[in-house]
């Protein structure tokens, strides 16, 4: 029906060597599957870390009963036919290896059921070794069962992490797909207890819910190239989260350009999305490198997004048809002669004195080592008149929110939150 066989040429092109190594890539593998088969619920399970029993259930398309037997042979994959195809991938997988790896290092069940079927069929394939195949009753959709994974392979068993670190490893893969998928619902069972359960939803309050925290969303088109970004100013810890045709990226520059870009108390997790043949993920197909054509541009585009200044735009009423989109301020004073006061909008600015005019010097002379040192200084009395030019030039930053090193350059309270402190409404 819908599966090939590849070419030899084609398979050792793409991938070579062994795909699984933990639970962890278990999961990876099985769920991507379940994706792939547009899939609106995921269930999965695991027991011992998923070394005793990895279990992943979808609803999605299911697999052809002509097909069945043959997903577990190597290189069989319905996604591509040829080589050209792989310019212009849109799923997760393609190797055609993952059921074929797993099922010949560990006890595997396979049970689907095609949507157009009344009933499924379920393989039973031990170490390689197919068992029989079994009609069974079943709903629409593909569970697969992996058992005692690497029983046969004992050198590789005894090298594989604690349970708990895989555990809290599928946790995080099972997070990160549900962040690129929020219309998919994810369950997650672990030793019995459920720890996951998100329903479906909107991916802006998938990323709340997720990070526990809300999120702005900032967002850009330009050249074919989408960004959706959501951000959190001031926690704890900054952490950066990238997605490109969401599939995660680590990068380490890239992280570390998101971290400069949105400062170092930043939550950024940022969906890009572009034309399949702009990025390259068959690089480092485990490692989640990837290769991007027309980076700079592509850095460009983050850069702006990171600077923009839309909290300072206040929409003019409509009535007030000359309105500017210029919004008002009001500076209130030095505290500590290092934070600079200032009322905009609807927030109270507290603003350093040393990182904004380190921002501006920046900005003005390209160079890092210059602004720092011709900047004020925490602890320096200013002027009323250095205040005032430095919140006008603050305003007009390509940057206006961190330094050039990625520190935070204000911390803000909305005025709603103190009025709500004192007992009053703000109106
Ligand atoms: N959960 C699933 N639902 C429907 N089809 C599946 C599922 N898992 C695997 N398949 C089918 O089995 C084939 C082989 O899967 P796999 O070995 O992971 O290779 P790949 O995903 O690279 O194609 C897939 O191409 C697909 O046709
Ligand atoms: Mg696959």
């Amino acid at each position: 029906m819908f599966v090939k066989i590849l070419p030899p040429e084609v398979r050792s092109r793409i991938a070579a060597g062994e795909v699984i190594e933990s639970p962890t890539d278990v999961v990876k593998e099985l769920v991507e599957n379940s994706l792939d088969a547009k899939a609106t619920r995921v269930e999965v399970e695991i027991h011992k870390g998923g070394k005793r029993l990895i279990r992943v259930q979808d609803n999605g398309t299911g697999i052809h009963p002509e097909d069945i037997e043959k997903v577990i042979l190597q290189g069989t994959t319905s996604k591509i036919e040829n080589e050209e195809d792989l310019l212009k991938i849109t799923t997760y997988g393609f190797r055609g290896e993952a059921l074929h790896s797993i099922s010949s290092v560990s006890k595997f069940t396979l049970r689907s059921r095609y949507f157009q079927e009344k009933e499924g069929w379920e393989i039973r394939v031990e170490g390689g070794k197919p068992l029989g195949k079994e009609k069974v009753g079943m709903p629409v959709g593909t569970e697969v069962e992996v058992r005692e994974l690497f029983y046969n392979l004992p050198v590789r068993k005894k090298f594989l992490k604690k349970e708990d670190t895989e555990r809290r490893k599928i946790l995080e893969l099972i997070k990160e797909y549900a962040l690129v998928n929020p219309e998919v619902e994810f369950i997650l069972f672990a030793e019995g207890k459920e720890k996951l359960n998100l329903k479906r939803s909107s991916l802006k309050k998938r990323v709340e819910e997720l990070f526990e925290t809300p999120v702005e969303e900032l967002s850009e088109e330009r050249e074919g190239v989408r960004l959706r970004t959501f951000i959190a100013r001031n926690q704890r810890q900054g952490k950066y989260y990238l997605f490109i045709n969401s599939r995660p990226v680590q990068n380490k520059n890239l992280k570390e350009y998101l971290r400069k870009a949105f400062g170092y108390k930043t939550l950024v997790v940022l969906f890009a999305e572009m034309p399949p043949f702009m990025v390259d993920f068959n690089v480092h197909p485990k490692k989640k490198e990837v290769k991007i054509m027309k980076e700079r541009k592509f850095l460009e585009l983050i850069r702006e997004l990171a600077g923009r200044k839309r909290e300072f735009v206040e929409i003019p009423k409509l009535s007030q048809s000359t309105a500017t989109y210029e919004s008002t301020y009001e500076i209130l004073g030095q505290l500590n002669n290092t934070i600079i006061l200032v009322k905009s909008g609807e927030y109270l600015y507290f603003i350093d004195q040393h990182l904004l005019d380190e921002r501006i010097n920046y900005e003005k002379t390209g160079d890092e080592n210059v602004a720092c040192r011709i900047s004020v200084k925490a602890g320096e009395k200013l002027s009323e008149e250095k205040i005032k030019e430095m919140i006008k030039a603050w305003r007009n930053l390509e940057n206006p929110h961190v330094c050039p090193h990625g520190r935070p350059i204000y911390y803000r309270l909305p005025l709603r939150e103190i009025y709500e402190k004192l007992g009053r409404q703000l109106s």
